[in-house]
This record gives C-alpha cells, structure tokens and sequence, in this order.
C-alpha cells in the first residue's frame, strides 16, 4: 500500500484496497477509484477516477484505465493496453497486450440477453489480440476474436472475427482495407497479392490472397 501513488490533488483512500503488494509499484490509483480485494494490477498502471476493478480481474503492467472504467472478475487486460472513459470490460473478456480501447465502445457478453432469463452460465469469449484498437463508441458482439493490430472505426459493430491489421467500419462492420502498426491505412487491395513497406517503421507486409501478415524482412532493401 505505501508503494501506490494517489493522485497529487485527491485525499487518502475512502475504498476498500487489500491487494498483494509484491507488483504494487509506481501504481497510480485515485482515491475515487475502487479496487476490490485480490484483484491484480501491474507495475506503472494509472487507475483513474471512479474506476471500478472487480477482485478476480488481472490487470498488467503499464496499464492505463480513464475515468468510470469498470473491469469485471473474469478479466485480463496485459500490459500497456489503454481503456478510454466510460469502457466497462465485462466478464470474458481478454485483451493482450498494447489494445487500445476507444471512449465508451462496449463489450458484451451474452449474446441474446433476456431479463427474466439467467444466462450467466452462457456467457461467450471475446478476444482482443496484441496491439488491435476498437474505436470510440463502437460494440463488440460477444463470442469473436479480434485479429493482432486490427483497427476497428469509431462507431462500428463488430459480430464476426476480424483479420490481423483489418480496418473495419460500419453496421455490421465490413472490411474497408489494411491497417499498419503505426495506425495508417496500408495502400493494399483487400483481396490479392501485394507488398507494403511502412515508411515509420520499415516494417515489411505481404498479402497473400486475404491474408496481411507483416515478415520478417524489415531490413528488405
Ligand atoms: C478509420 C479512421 C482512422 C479513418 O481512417 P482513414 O484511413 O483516414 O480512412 P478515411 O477517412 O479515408 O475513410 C475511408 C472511408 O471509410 C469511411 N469511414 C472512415 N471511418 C469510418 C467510421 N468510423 N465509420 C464509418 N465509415 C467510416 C470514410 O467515410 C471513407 O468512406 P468513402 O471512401 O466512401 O468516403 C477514422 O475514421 C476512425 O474511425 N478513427 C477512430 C477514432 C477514435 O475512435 N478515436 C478514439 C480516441 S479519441
């Protein structure tokens, strides 16, 4: 406890904190925040105010969670993934590393909730793999895997898998291209052959029929 940084402006903890102080360092946590026991918070995050972390949840290293961000029990969020205002990370959902996750976009996990019906037996995985970013205010229908460093646009609904580098928009989101790491799009067709060097990173990309994959080759010359 004495490891964790409170905000310069806030007063001492009003909230519920017993957490395993081994990774507790340079841990920022606003006194607005609750953080319920047992969950786990990595190394550098920044927990803002009225945040709410359920105690099964595991959050890594470097994380940052804006403000009214909720985080369910059966959560994994990795390292260096940001959560703009107004994200809840519901039960089953997994975020790898480096996701970015846009002002109130949603979550899901029930796929065809009723009121009078219990269906927490039912929820369904959702999946966000390293480096994607789901833009503001768009909804992920539970039960889909997002591809590494896809980019979902502002607003889409997402109720199929997304390819890795994908850039997906609309209702129901439809692929309109190829999103780089650096975060442009990628002056390749959806569907072909083709080659892409990125001009920030060197990063090589190769599309292979509907398939973007980035080699090996970044010294390709
Ligand atoms: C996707 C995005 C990055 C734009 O990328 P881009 O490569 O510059 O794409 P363009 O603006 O050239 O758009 C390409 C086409 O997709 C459409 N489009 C772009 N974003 C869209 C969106 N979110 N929803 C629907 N259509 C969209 C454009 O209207 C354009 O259509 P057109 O060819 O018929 O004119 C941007 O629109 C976006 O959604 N950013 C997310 C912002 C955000 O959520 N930030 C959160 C942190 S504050």
């Amino acid at each position: 406890m004495q490891h964790i940084y409170l905000h310069e402006t806030i007063k001492p903890f009003p909230f519920h904190l017993s957490i395993n102080t081994a990774e507790m360092t340079n841990i920022t946590i606003h006194s607005t925040a609750i953080v319920d026991e047992g969950a786990q918070i990595g190394e550098g995050s920044r927990i803002w105010h009225w945040v709410h972390i359920c105690g099964g949840a595991r959050v890594g290293k470097g994380v940052s969670l804006g403000q009214n961000v909720f985080v369910g029990n059966n959560v994994v969020i990795a390292d260096h993934c940001k959560i703009q205002n107004n994200v809840s990370v519901y039960d089953n959902v997994t975020l790898e590393e480096g996701v970015f996750c846009g002002p109130s976009m949603v979550f899901t996990n029930v796929y065809n909730p009723r009121s009078l019906i219990e269906r927490k037996c039912e929820y369904r995985n959702t999946l966000v793999k390293k480096g994607a970013t789901l833009g503001a205010n768009c909804t992920i229908v539970c039960g889909v895997t997002i591809g590494e460093y896809a980019f979902i646009g502002a607003g889409a609904v997402i109720n199929k898998d997304v390819k890795p580098y994908a850039l997906m928009v609309g209702i129901p989101a439809k692929q309109i291209g190829w999103m780089s790491e650096y975060g442009e799009q990628i002056p390749l067709p959806i569907k072909g052959q083709g080659d892409f060097i990125c001009p920030h990173t060197g990063s090589h990309y190769e599309l292979n029929i509907d398939t973007l994959k980035i080699s090996d080759a970044n010294n390709y010359d």
